[in-house]
């Protein structure tokens, strides 16, 4: 079987590109290695997959022909996406990268003779302030990132019930792990303990909840609509882990792992961020056999390891 990954330089594709290939699939990929965080990191784990057989096709979903990328391809994970809630991020690149790629994704794919599947990545970000619920609430996103995704994902779905397209969508909540977008928490937090430098926190965030989900629980719950398809084409599922936790918590468990107190520069809060996710993954458990179980601590050593040993003098971060 033959799988095509979008966004696979990235920090969800490329873990899931290695986890595929362990399972012993063919996988391919595609990513415009856009610059909002280091092309230069984004290249090097490009190399990374390469150097395991997994071959990495550099094109824009917006603007580029992708059927060599497709050719023969049975199933389509779609991960490439403008992600984050940045104010610096022009709104523009919400549209194009998540409403125009999935788009010209959708209109190519459909072309294909041998698609099987075609798995929508989408956010916890389409609930809004608080993603506590069930997939059946409606969503009310606040943010350009939250929004563009929810329009992502209506795309995809209008897709199966217009026309029978074989899709599903994942809904993924607060990843964290190896090669974790280094604008996010955990990596600000590693690389702020591991150099004892300021770590710039957003007023009202050290109360912020999150289902800090580890990549190892995303991949393999992004695995299981492959394996048991017939159950989940056309449904929408959240993936993440029921475990919550505040920001505050993550930053004492960082600090006891490096046994070093946190320098803090405090910013002014930041409008659009989320207040609370707690993954409620009860359809995803029940369809699927979805069963995360990495805690926080397990997760931060594991990533503090590898940012230590692979990262550090290593390449840009
Ligand atoms: N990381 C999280 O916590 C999280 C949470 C919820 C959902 N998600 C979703 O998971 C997916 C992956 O997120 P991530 O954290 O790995 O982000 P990422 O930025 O690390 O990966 C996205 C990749 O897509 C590529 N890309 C962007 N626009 C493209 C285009 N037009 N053509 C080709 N490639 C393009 C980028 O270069 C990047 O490498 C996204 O769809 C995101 O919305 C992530």
């Amino acid at each position: 079987m033959k799988i095509c990954i979008t966004g696979i330089a990235g920090f969800v594709g490329s873990n899931l590109a290695e986890k595929l290939n362990n399972y012993g699939y063919e996988v391919v990929g595609i990513d415009s290695f856009e610059d909002y965080y280091s092309p230069i990191f984004k290249r090097h784990t490009a190399k990374i997959l390469e150097k395991q057989d997994i071959k990495v096709y550099e094109l824009n979903l917006c603007k580029d022909s992708l059927s060599n990328a497709l050719d023969g391809v049975d199933v389509v994970y779609h991960l490439a996406a403008q992600p984050g809630n940045d104010a610096k991020t022009p709104f523009e690149n919400y549209v194009n990268n998540n409403i125009y790629a999935t788009k010209n994704l959708l209109e190519q794919v459909k072309k294909l003779n041998s698609l099987k599947a075609f798995i929508n990545i989408a956010t916890s970000s389409v609930y809004g302030f608080f993603a506590t619920s069930p997939e059946t609430e409606i969503p009310l996103p606040v943010s350009p990132y939250g929004v563009t995704k929810l329009a992502a994902e209506h795309l995809v779905m209008s897709e199966h019930r217009n026309n029978k397209f074989p899709a599903c969508s994942c809904r993924l909540f607060s990843v964290f792990g190896k090669r974790e977008r280094p604008d996010k928490l955990c990596p600000k937090l590693i690389k702020a303990l591991a150099n004892d430098t300021e770590f710039p926190l957003f007023e009202g965030s050290l109360e912020h909840k999150r289902s800090f989900s580890n990549i190892e629980d995303i991949t393999q719950g992004l695995i299981l609509p492959l394996k048991k398809w017939e159950k989940a084409e056309g449904e929408i599922f959240n993936i993440g882990t029921e475990e919550q936790n505040t920001t505050k918590r993550c930053i004492e468990v960082a600090e006891k792992i490096f046994k070093r107190k946190l320098k803090v520069k405090m910013l002014p809060k930041r409008p659009g961020d989320q207040l609370t996710t707690h993954a409620n993954v009860n359809k995803s458990r029940e369809v699927l056999g979805y069963n995360p179980h990495v805690s926080l601590e397990e997760g931060l050593n594991t990533m503090i390891n590898w940012y230590l040993n692979e990262v550090k003098d290593v390449v840009e971060y």
